[in-house]
């Protein structure tokens, strides 16, 4: 889709000739605006091999993306599909990538209900065998990836939608203490990372999950275990998102409890067919998490894109009517969310008075 220059103005687009996303992120005080990606030839990155070399010229761009995150290669499914077997060859893609551009790595996720091994829900559990499969697969993983992670997603979703703890198979067999076993194991294996709780719809101060967050975080916290940080995903609506103060708000619940908090999961989904008003609501999502990030950037470290480009997007596919979440459309123009985002960490840094904290 080409955008035609009233859909920019609409969008209250100047665009900024050169400014990229990255380095304005750290002008403005953050760490970094990054971009997670996955496997070429995988999943949503299976059509369109004829895009690649321009993908990969964005992806790469130090300017545009200073970190990165592999939206697959490390999951449970992929790095242990059998009973002690391990397989980094996934997760090694996007770790060779970050290492050879220069870009942060977040690592994502040592214990999720999902894209689980098929054989860790089928084997009948005993305590003791569960706990050792658990602390096998993070020594295993987190300590190949050792020094490469500056952030670990440890923990992933392990809420309910109720805020209560989810009823996975870990829950199940050990209940609150595979928490502690997973924080507990990494933090002995990574010692240098980040350790993160990561979960999507923790991002308004009265949801349920995020008080549950805080709970699960404080729970950690009163045990005497490490935990960093927690990652708010930020999977968004167009239609219907959270305002910056809320973001701003939940942002100070969790600096009550942890160090740090990032944006790791960011995609603002619009209900097809777009439409400028659409993009227009999307536009001011993606600004508002540039605001409440830059604006909490004591603690505040940055914020990641779930992909970049709209045809390799998790989100057609998971939430069918949505899709168009990305930053770039299918013919690589630019969402008008880019030039929002752009004008405003420029305001922001103008507001700061145009000093960057880290040039
Ligand atoms: C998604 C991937 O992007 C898809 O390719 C995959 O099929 C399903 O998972 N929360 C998470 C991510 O923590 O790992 C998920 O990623 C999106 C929701």
């Amino acid at each position: 889709m080409r955008l035609s220059t009233s859909l920019l103005a609409a969008a209250g687009a100047v665009p900024l000739a050169t400014a990229q996303l990255h380095e304005l992120a750290v002008k403005a005080g953050l760490q970094y605006f990054g971009a997670a990606t996955d496997t070429p030839g995988f999943r949503e990155r299976e059509p369109y091999p004829e895009s690649y070399s321009q993908y990969d010229a964005i992806l790469e761009d130090p300017k545009e993306f200073g970190q990165t995150t592999p939206t697959n290669g490390q999951k449970w499914l992929f790095v242990e599909p059998e009973p002690g077997v391990f397989n980094f060859t996934e997760g090694d893609y996007v770790a060779d990538l970050a290492n050879r551009t220069n870009k942060i790595l977040r690592c994502h996720a040592l214990v999720w209900h999902s894209q689980l091994a098929p054989w860790v829900e089928t084997t009948e559990w005993t305590k003791e065998g569960l706990r050792e499969a658990i602390v096998r697969h993070i020594t295993e993983v987190a300590g190949y990836y050792r020094g490469r992670c500056a952030h670990w997603d440890v923990l992933n979703e392990a809420l309910d939608e109720d805020g209560t703890y989810r009823k996975s198979v870990f829950y199940n067999v050990l209940g609150e203490e595979y928490i502690r076993l997973t924080f507990e194991t990494a933090a002995k294996v990574d010692p240098e990372a980040k350790l993160y709780y990561n979960d999507y719809g923790i991002e308004r101060p009265a949801s349920v999950k995020t008080a549950g967050a805080v709970r699960l975080v404080k729970m950690l916290k009163d045990a005497g275990i490490k935990v960093d940080g927690v990652g708010m995903q930020a999977h968004l609506h167009a239609d219907n998102h959270p305002s910056e103060a809320d973001l701003i708000n939940t942002i100070g619940m969790y600096k009550e409890v942890v160090k740090e908090v990032a944006f790791t999961e960011l995609d603002v989904r619009i209900k097809v067919p777009v439409d400028e008003q659409k993009l227009q609501w999307q536009s001011e999502c993606y600004q508002k998490v540039v605001g409440a990030c830059v604006k909490t950037k004591d603690v505040c470290v940055g914020i990641t894109i779930w992909d970049f480009y709209d045809p390799f997007s998790w989100v057609p596919h998971v939430f069918p009517g949505n899709g168009a979440s990305l930053l770039w459309f299918e013919d690589f123009s630019k969402h008008p969310a880019y030039d929002g985002m752009v004008n405003y960490f420029g305001e922001l840094i103008e507001a700061q008075g145009g000093n960057s904290t880290c040039s």
